[in-house]
């Protein structure tokens, strides 16, 4: 190729000279871009000045001059390339050290964990009745016949007890996982019962697990949540349970909230009722939540059998007192709108987040 040089312009031979330090010299991109248009770009660029130049040639000096021109443009265009190259892996090593670990900065911190929506709601519950006295009580969730259904005068013949409703522990049939926080009541009651003179009463909240054989569907859960709440004292009767649970609700739900009992059947009180509140979103005007009605389930309650005092120990004659029982999946549900209960089974992130407004 240098053979041929001479059949060039002089401004040509001296932009070849300076070729390789003028590559050297681009230390970006856009610098080589640049040259590159200087050099081998479509217009005014020294190749198409060296195109218009063969163009304007005799014919005999073509073929030499041809070559010449050619070899010159590629010298340029792989010059060119491989800067190009070389800038480009410069700049990924660069990228590559900005991101590298920096051994220095202290270890990011681990995500903190939080509780549970569901733990959040039975914790608030149980701060709802603290100020009347009431403490929390814990039972185990694998329990006895005796405490889940003879304690709670629920007779040996009652559906609840079949192995169809009820998980029994197949290595020990008389234990079961228990169907209600109820037996908690059996618990508190006898092992208080000694000493219930000298307290004056009994009052305790008992939230926990509870366990039935329900299909899983949007509304049901073999393992579900649950808050028993109990009080005995002297002369206790319905208007007790009333005003306590009234001023639950308004803690719980607003000063607006009312509530209404119904009667209702549960073996280990009489009477026995249901209650409802006004439903929480509307207020009462009717909503897709409370199906138009304007009122929502809420627990069973009513006033202790005395059976139930009897069997622990506890002489009804003298003592009386009242029970409930609430559904925590349920009142979760309402309070957040959440129409499928699974979601809080599922522990996805972005659920348990949302779910921040529980308490
Ligand atoms: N144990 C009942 C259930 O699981 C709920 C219940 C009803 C609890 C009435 C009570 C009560 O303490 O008095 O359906």
């Amino acid at each position: 190729m240098d053979a041929h040089l001479d059949l060039l312009p002089a401004g040509i031979r001296e932009a070849h000279a300076a070729f390789p330090a003028a590559l050297d010299a681009c230390v970006d991109l856009d610098g080589l871009l640049r040259l590159k248009g200087a050099y081998v770009g479509r217009d005014g660029s020294h190749a198409a000045q060296l195109m218009e130049l063969l163009k304007a040639a005799p014919k005999e000096q073509k073929r030499e001059l041809g070559a010449a021109i050619n070899a010159l443009k590629n010298a340029w265009e792989e010059g060119v390339k491989a800067r190009q190259e070389a800038l480009e892996s410069a700049k990924k090593a660069l990228d590559a050290a900005r991101n590298a670990v920096d051994p220095t900065l202290p270890p990011p911190l681990p995500a903190m964990g939080a509780l549970h929506p569901l733990n959040r709601l039975m914790d608030r519950l149980v701060d709802v009745f603290r100020p009347l006295g009431y403490h929390a009580e814990e039972g185990p969730e694998i329990e006895t016949e005796e405490h889940n259904f003879d304690g709670l005068n629920i007779p040996g013949d009652h559906p609840g007890r079949s192995s169809s409703d009820t998980f029994y522990l197949s290595e020990h049939p008389e234990l079961l996982l228990r169907t209600h926080t109820s037996p908690v009541q059996v618990r508190v009651l006898k092992r208080l019962a000694p000493e219930l003179k000298r307290r004056g009463g009994i009052r305790f909240l008992a939230p926990g697990r509870v366990y039935r054989k329900d299909e899983i569907d949007p509304t049901h859960s073999p393992m579900f949540h649950q808050v028993e709440g109990m009080l005995v004292g002297k002369g206790i009767g319905m208007q007790h349970l009333k005003g306590t649970l009234a001023y639950a609700m308004r803690a719980l739900f607003g000063a607006d909230a009312k509530v209404r009992f119904r009667p209702s059947y549960f073996p280990f009180v009489e009477p026995g009722c249901e209650m409802d509140v006004s439903c929480p979103l509307c207020g009462g005007s009717g909503c897709r939540v409370c199906k138009g009605s304007g009122w929502v389930e809420i627990l069973g309650a009513g006033l202790i059998h005395p059976n139930v005092l009897s069997f622990a120990g506890i002489d009804p004659s003298e003592w009386s007192g009242f029970a409930f029982g609430m559904g925590v999946e349920r009142l979760a549900m309402m309070l957040s709108q959440t129409p499928d209960l699974r979601l809080f089974f599922e522990n996805d992130q972005r659920f348990l987040k949302a779910m921040g407004g529980l308490d």
